[in-house]
């Protein structure tokens, strides 16, 4: 196990890395360590960042988990089921519990809306007609995005479209959705809307959710829990928090925590200073 301390409190590991190994062959004929022996625990219900420098093995560490990469040596536990010693058929079930998200959205193109978010639960085949409508409404609803179920990839913004991979991913109701870079591809603005989303989800479906960005703002405003990568290493974890407890040993978790530091310098005063400084409103 990692000798760095996780701080998922009492909450039971859904996602567990035992000194997991990836290493990719070069032209040159040598192997080029991604990830090195890496061990991380991830809580039920958690939002889990992972950050580091391009390169830093970060797509590499999400993709591991879901096992679109094998890893050469390590076990990867999700939901108390080591993935590494399924069989193909049964990890094909196990991935049902795992959705992704990428930067790109992925979206089938000559499919409407409903039909993309209907594909997961086509393609497993356990469900009836009317088990699918109902499902695929109810994710779109819990992404905001009822009214455009007709509509084709081409006819929403990008916003849009990352929504409905959002709903795509959650239609076989997963434990676990792995979302690598799902904002850079919007601007800012968007950006914030979709984090609320995907923050609104985890609150009311208690989905665990694994980010990969390289936006700390991203971090600050989304995740409870963040994990840094150097060299395919874990360097540091832990708890965005406004109190910090320890000093931080990267730059990247010093910057964190200046910017959580900023927003609660920033933030609104509570609602009784409000009225004492003649009702100021922050709607
Ligand atoms: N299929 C592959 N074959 C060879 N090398 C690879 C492969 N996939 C990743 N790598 C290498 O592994 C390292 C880690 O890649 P990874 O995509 O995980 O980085 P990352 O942290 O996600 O970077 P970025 O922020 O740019 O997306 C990089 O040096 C990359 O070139
Ligand atoms: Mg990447």
């Amino acid at each position: 196990m990692s000798s760095i301390p996780t701080h998922a409190g009492t909450r039971r590991p859904l996602i567990r890395l035992e000194s997991v190994q990836k290493s990719f062959a070069l032209p040159n004929g040598e192997r080029f360590d991604a990830v090195q022996s890496l061990s991380l625990e991830i809580a039920e219900g958690e939002v889990f960042g992972l950050v580091g420098k391009s390169g830093a093995g970060k797509s590499t560490l999400l993709r591991l988990i879901n096992l679109l990469e094998r890893p050469d040596a390590g076990a990867v536990f999700v939901g108390g089921h080591d993935l590494t010693t399924l069989s193909r058929r049964e990890l094909r079930d196990r991935r049902q519990n795992i959705g992704m998200i990428f930067q790109q959205f992925n979206l089938l193109q000559n499919a409407t809306v409903f039909d993309n978010v209907a594909f997961p639960l086509r393609i497993h085949g356990r469900h009836s007609r009317a088990e699918i409508d109902a499902r695929v409404r109810e994710c779109l609803d819990l992404v905001g995005l009822a009214e455009k179920i007709d509509s084709y990839p081409a006819q929403l913004s990008g916003g849009q479209k990352q929504r409905v991979a959002i709903a795509r991913a959650l239609a076989p109701r997963p434990q676990v959705l792995l979302c690598d870079e799902p904002t850079s591809a919007l601007d800012s603005e968007t950006t914030r809307a979709l984090l609320e989303t995907l923050r609104a989800i985890n609150q009311k479906i208690g989905v665990t959710i694994v980010i990969v960005t390289h936006e700390l703002s991203v971090v600050e405003l989304l995740c409870r829990q963040v994990a840094i990568l150097e060299q395919g290493c874990l360097v540091e974890q832990f708890a965005i928090d406004a109190a910090p407890t320890a000093e931080r040993a990267t730059v990247l978790g010093r910057e964190i925590d200046a910017l959580v530091r900023r927003r609660e310098r920033e933030a609104p005063p509570p609602p009784a200073r409000q009225h004492a400084t003649g009702g100021l409103s922050y709607a």
